[in-house]
């Protein structure tokens, strides 16, 4: 890639709910006379103008393009080091974008949680993403990162404990307080009507190792769990986690594309704990409820309708009070080499899905711009595109924080 590009960074989406968090973001801590060299983008001048006034300052420069017009995405392409975009949902509007980066030799990063249309960029672009040097990394938000990075951490940890990678993570989500955007909502409502109509994506959506390799798609992990279970590791009731299916996959592909340093046989799960005892029970007897209402919603029905209704539109979300309210608190049960037993901890200091995904997408764009990350290529994962590099700036910039306690 050019070293002379105009641009380190451009965030696509400006004006979506989540990219103007994103471009918020940039400005208030990179400004605009530092060294990051940063645009705003979107596909309507007048709505990226108010956007602009209202987070940033006439310094931001603004870019026209659409999803639908790839002349304007080359272009748009062409003129930075890494284009960061919140433009989705990512099955719908995103594969050309993808393709032009690919062409121009220009890092990407995203926040698409949609398995098969990952599947699908991995299968179309990695091999000349792999041969030009361009990074294509998926899942830089609250999916993927607190689990992809937790676990590389962990590892290093366990590394350094005992010479040897742990053999099973079981990551537990303590509490977390949040709420969902319409674009995200959106993007589900998207892969599961697409899933609907084709049941062969319904495979990639259930094999754990859908993400992985061709030819290396097996391994000792079963399906996500499904139903409320007593967990020893956690000593609490579990219950099914929404974002599992992307995580775990995500995990399972970065062990893959390093080379299985985790182990071949290593073990990967997720799950929300509810607390011991029955009330425990109750609640998470509760949440599955809630969970099948919301996942088993089919279109034209009354529960989808109702949940329609609930449920934020696009360009909707979480306002300030509440986004800075929210957390998260994730735990990671290691059984390390030798059956002795550690805990990772990572946590966020806003809620998961935009105060702290705007902030982890934002710096997964500086880091692929700005700092020395591994010299590897192609469709990627956050860990293995940017290693040491992201952990680093998560927990400097990002509000995230990694620990590890052996027991
Ligand atoms: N992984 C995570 O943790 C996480 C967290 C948050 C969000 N997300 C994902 O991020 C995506 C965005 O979510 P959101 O809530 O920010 O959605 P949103 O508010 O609906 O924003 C979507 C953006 O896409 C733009 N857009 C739509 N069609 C376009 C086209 N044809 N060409 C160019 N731009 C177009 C919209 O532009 P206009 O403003 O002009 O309409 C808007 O800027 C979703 O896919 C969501 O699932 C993931």
């Amino acid at each position: 890639m050019s070293a002379s590009r105009e641009f380190d960074l451009i965030i696509w989406g400006a004006t979506g709910f989540t990219g103007r968090l994103v471009a918020e973001y940039l400005y208030d801590y990179y400004g605009t006379d530092s060294l990051l060299k940063w645009a705003m983008a979107g596909r309507s001048q007048e709505k990226l103008e108010k956007v602009r006034a209202e987070v940033a300052d006439e310094k931001v420069p603004l870019i026209v393009a659409d999803s639908h017009d790839a002349a304007s995405l080359d272009a748009m392409t062409k003129r930075a080091k890494v284009i960061c975009t919140t433009v989705g949902p990512y099955g719908k509007y995103g594969a050309k974008l993808v393709a032009a980066c690919v062409n121009n030799q220009t890092h990407y990063c995203d926040l698409a949680g949609e398995v098969p249309w990952m599947r699908e960029m991995i299968d179309t672009h990695y091999e000349a993403a792999k041969a030009n040097g361009t990074k294509i990394v998926h899942c830089c938000g609250f999916d993927s990162i607190p689990s992809d990075m937790g676990v590389f951490f962990v590892q290093q940890q366990a590394m350094q404990q005992t010479g040897s990678p742990a053999q099973q993570i079981q990551m537990r989500v303590k509490a977390m307080k949040g709420e969902m955007s319409g674009g995200t909502y959106a993007s589900l409502n998207d892969s599961l009507e697409k899933a609907e109509q084709n049941k062969q994506l319904y495979k990639v959506l259930i094999n754990p190792y859908s993400l992985n390799p061709e030819g290396e798609q097996d391994g000792p992990d079963k399906r996500d769990l499904q139903t409320v279970v007593y967990d020893k590791a956690a000593k609490s009731w579990i219950f099914p986690f929404i974002m599992a299916g992307i995580n775990t996959k995500v995990v399972r592909r970065s062990n893959a594309l390093l080379g299985y340093p985790y182990g071949k046989e290593f073990q990967y799960d997720e799950a929300m704990m509810s607390g011991d005892g029955l009330r425990g029970r109750a609640r998470a007897n509760a949440m599955l409820g809630m969970l099948g209402v919301f996942m088993l919603a089919k279109p034209g029905t009354v529960a989808k309708k109702l949940t329609d209704r609930v449920l934020p539109k696009p360009g909707e979300g979480p306002n300030k009070a509440k986004r800075e309210a929210g957390f998260y608190n994730l735990r990671f049960y290691t059984t390390l080499a030798g059956g002795s037993k550690a805990i990772g901890k990572v946590t966020g200091d806003m809620d998961p899905g935009y105060g702290s995904t705007s902030k982890m997408l934002a710096e997964c764009g500086v880091c692929l711009a700005k700092d020395d990350t591994p010299d590897v290529a192609g469709v990627l994962t956050p860990s293995v595109a940017m290693g040491d590099a992201l952990l680093k700036r998560l927990q400097d910039n990002a509000g995230l924080t990694f620990s590890y306690t052996a027991k």
